[in-house]
């Protein structure tokens, strides 16, 4: 299959030069109309360019879906001496997740606009990129664009002569999910431990090296560009009325055609499954879906007569998240899947809050347990206990995150817990 697939219900505007590697020159990147987005912006008041993406209705990417014009709004006014930073988090880590991994892989120019665009908009001089460790290919390619677009004087002294200075950093992280969070991402940029911090202050107030700062998801500072080039109105054109524009989503598991998919959001759920991504190619019914990372709620295959927008998620019990998309197939036993989960939010606790570090270690040796065929119907009910003592009480969401699919599964598939206690039985697994 060429890479990449397209569907004809995909409306391409981020990934329309995916496959073409010469989009990753500054040269092919102006030739497919690149830099038009910030010539545009260098010639608007940074308030004019909030405005505009604050009526475009575009929703932060990176998972929480805040509105990205409001996030830069709550900036607060310029002082002189005291500098405004913008932060690309790049750290794309959530299990399932490789979209921004895409964008930066093909059109790492077009990432290098977002982040110019965004600094201008809240008054910062200086933009940092901070990108997976794990990113080895995408972080070289993001290198050699930003080392390309400043000796081109696309960023830098005087862009386009507009009298607008404008740095950009590409920092490499060492390797951490919790530095995806917001403020452990703060932390590991500025050299400390990636632990996240208590909010508020949120980055808006105390940032990067505690000066305000606007922490914006790769795909969120994409669109705003195009927001930016194409007006707000343009953009409303695709999708929902409150869920607007575009998203990429990227589909693994039991599907015969995973990948990037970059849909209108407000598009029919169990269409883009069997339609879009073919089904399963066991041809087994699909059993499960976790539809926006694995830190949210999983839906029942009769669950998933839904829009794949903000409120749709929502009202399903579920969210989109960062538009992960994970399927299994009748052949999986959801506790296996839960398991591994878990056991990697146990890895990446930073330890910092009791209920996140015992609970995910807990959690992770029940779950190992019931698996192993040693589990009984009590342990349910402890593992419940658990996951709520680990949500809303800790600094930042990882704790939530692990709990959301225990407990989706045992509301859900409560039988897939109680097939492995009852073959644990059968073969007298029995010591507990
Ligand atoms: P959040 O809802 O706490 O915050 C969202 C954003 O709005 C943040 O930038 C925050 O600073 C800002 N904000 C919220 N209220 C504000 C206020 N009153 N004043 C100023 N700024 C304010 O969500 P959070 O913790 O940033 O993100 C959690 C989400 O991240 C989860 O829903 C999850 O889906 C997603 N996630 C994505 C990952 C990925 O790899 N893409 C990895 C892990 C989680
Ligand atoms: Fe660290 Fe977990 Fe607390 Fe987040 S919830 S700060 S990951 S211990």
């Amino acid at each position: 299959m060429a890479y990449p697939y397209r569907h004809p219900s995909e409306v391409q505007l981020l990934s329309k030069h995916f496959g073409e590697p010469e989009a990753r020159t500054l040269q092919g990147w102006v030739e497919r109309g690149g830099y038009q987005a910030l010539r545009k912006a260098l010639g608007m008041s940074p308030a004019d360019i909030v405005t505009e993406v604050k009526n475009s209705g575009l929703r932060g990417r990176g998972g929480a879906g805040f509105p990205t014009g409001m996030k830069w709004s709550f900036m607060p006014k310029k002082e002189p001496g005291k500098p405004h930073f913008l932060v690309c988090n790049a750290d794309e880590s959530e299990p399932g997740t490789f979209k921004d991994r895409e964008l930066m892989r093909w059109t790492p120019h077009a990432l290098i606009e977002g982040c110019l665009i965004g600094a201008h908009a809240i008054h910062a001089e200086h933009a940092y990129i901070y990108i997976r460790g794990e990113f080895f290919e995408a972080a070289q390619i993001m290198a050699r664009a930003i080392e390309e677009a400043y000796a081109a004087g696309y960023i830098g002294r005087n862009i386009f002569g507009s009298g607008i200075d404008l740095d950009l950093t590409l920092h490499i992280g060492a390797g951490a999910y919790i530095c995806g969070e917001e403020t452990g991402l703060l932390n590991s940029l500025e050299g400390r431990r990636g632990e996240p911090r208590v909010k508020p202050p949120f980055p808006a107030i105390a940032g990067a090296f505690r000066y305000p700062t606007a922490v914006n998801n790769v795909e969120s500072l994409i669109a705003a560009a195009q927001v930016v080039l194409n007006g707000a109105e343009w953009y409303k054109q695709y999708g929902t009325e409150k869920s607007v524009g575009t998203k990429l989503f990227c589909v693994s598991g039991h599907v015969k055609r995973p990948g990037n998919y970059e849909m209108p959001l407000g598009f029919n759920f169990k269409e883009f499954i069997y339609d879009v991504c073919g089904g399963t190619p066991t041809g087994k019914p699909v059993k499960a879906v976790i539809p926006g990372g694995s830190s949210v709620p999983i839906l029942k295959a009769d669950e998933l007569d839904i829009g794949m927008d903000y409120e749709s998620m929502a009202a399903a019990g579920t969210m989109l998240g960062c538009g992960s998309v994970i399927v299994m197939d009748e052949g999986v036993n959801v506790v296996k899947q839960v398991r591994r989960m878990v056991d990697f939010y146990a890895h990446e606790s930073c330890g910092q809050c009791t209920p996140c570090r015992e609970g995910t270690a807990w959690s992770s040796k029940i779950l190992r347990r019931i698996e192993m065929g040693r589990g009984a119907p009590e342990d349910l009910d402890t593992l419940l206990q658990i996951s709520d003592n680990m949500s809303g009480k800790t600094i930042c969401v990882l704790s939530d995150a692990a709990a959301a699919p225990i407990v989706s599964s045992i509301q859900k598939f409560r039988d897939d817990y109680l097939a492995l206690m009852q073959a644990g039985q059968l073969a007298g697994a029995g010591v507990r």
